[in-house]
C-alpha cells in the first residue's frame, strides 16, 4: 500500500508544472517542500510555511543539501496565507499541500488547530489556479485531530461541485481514526 504522503506527491506530479508556484502550508521536516521544489524546478517558486523555526531550519537544511534555492521559508501561522501571499498570485498557484498534526520528533503541543486550518484552507482555495490541486493529509487519531478532520470534511462538502472536484483517500482502513488524504482539484475554466 502506497503511503498517503507518496500518493499526494503522485497526484500533484500530474498537475504541477515546471516554472509554476506552489505552497507547502506545513513545512515540518521539509519532505513535501523538497518535492514541490523539485517539481516546479529552478524556474518555479515555492513558499513553505511553519509556525516553528525549528521546522523551517530542518527544511532549510534539506533544501541546501539538495541544492535548491527556489523556496521562500516563512515562519508564521498558515491562517495568514491570504495576507502573506501577494495579491498578484491569486488564482495562480498550481499546488498547495497541508500535512496536519505535529512535527514528527518535535514538540507535539505545536499542532495544527481546527480554526486556523480552516482559515488557511479558505485562503488556499482562492489562491489555486484553474486546474490546480490542494491536498490535505489529516490525522483524526491525534488529540484534537478528529474535530479538525471533521471540520475539514465539512468545509469541503460545502464546496460547489461545479467549481471543485473532491475525493478522500484512505491508507489502510476507513475507521474513524484512520489518516486520510483529502484531494481538491479546482475545475478548469
Ligand atoms: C506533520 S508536520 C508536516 C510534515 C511536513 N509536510 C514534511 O514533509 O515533513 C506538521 C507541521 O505543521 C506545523 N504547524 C502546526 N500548526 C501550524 C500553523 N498554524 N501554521 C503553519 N504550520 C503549522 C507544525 O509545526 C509541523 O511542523
Amino acid at each position: 500500500m502506497t503511503r498517503l504522503t507518496d500518493q499526494a506527491h503522485e497526484l500533484i506530479t500530474i498537475i504541477l508544472q515546471q516554472g509554476e508556484t506552489a505552497i507547502d502550508a506545513t513545512a515540518g521536516n521539509g519532505h513535501d517542500t523538497l518535492f514541490l521544489c523539485q517539481t516546479v524546478g529552478p524556474a518555479g517558486r515555492v513558499f513553505a510555511l511553519d509556525i516553528q523555526q525549528a521546522a523551517l531550519d530542518q527544511t532549510a537544511s534539506a533544501l541546501e543539501r539538495a541544492g535548491f534555492s527556489n523556496c521562500e521559508l516563512l515562519c508564521c501561522d498558515h491562517s495568514q496565507l491570504g495576507e502573506i501571499i501577494s495579491a498578484d498570485l491569486l488564482q495562480q498557484i498550481g499546488a498547495i499541500m497541508f500535512n496536519l498534526g505535529y512535527l514528527p520528533g518535535g514538540d507535539h503541543t505545536k499542532i495544527t488547530q481546527q480554526h486556523s486550518t480552516l482559515t488557511a484552507l479558505k485562503a488556499s482555495l482562492n489562491l489555486l489556479r484553474s486546474g490546480g490541486i490542494l491536498t490535505i493529509l489529516a490525522y483524526p487519531g491525534h488529540p484534537g485531530g478528529a474535530e479538525e478532520t471533521a471540520a475539514v470534511s465539512d468545509l469541503l462538502a460545502r464546496l460547489d461541485p461545479a467549481a471543485y472536484a473532491k475525493e478522500v483517500i484512505f491508507a489502510l482502513s476507513e475507521s474513524a481514526s484512520a489518516p486520510r488524504l483529502f484531494v481538491v482539484r479546482k475545475q478548469a475554466d
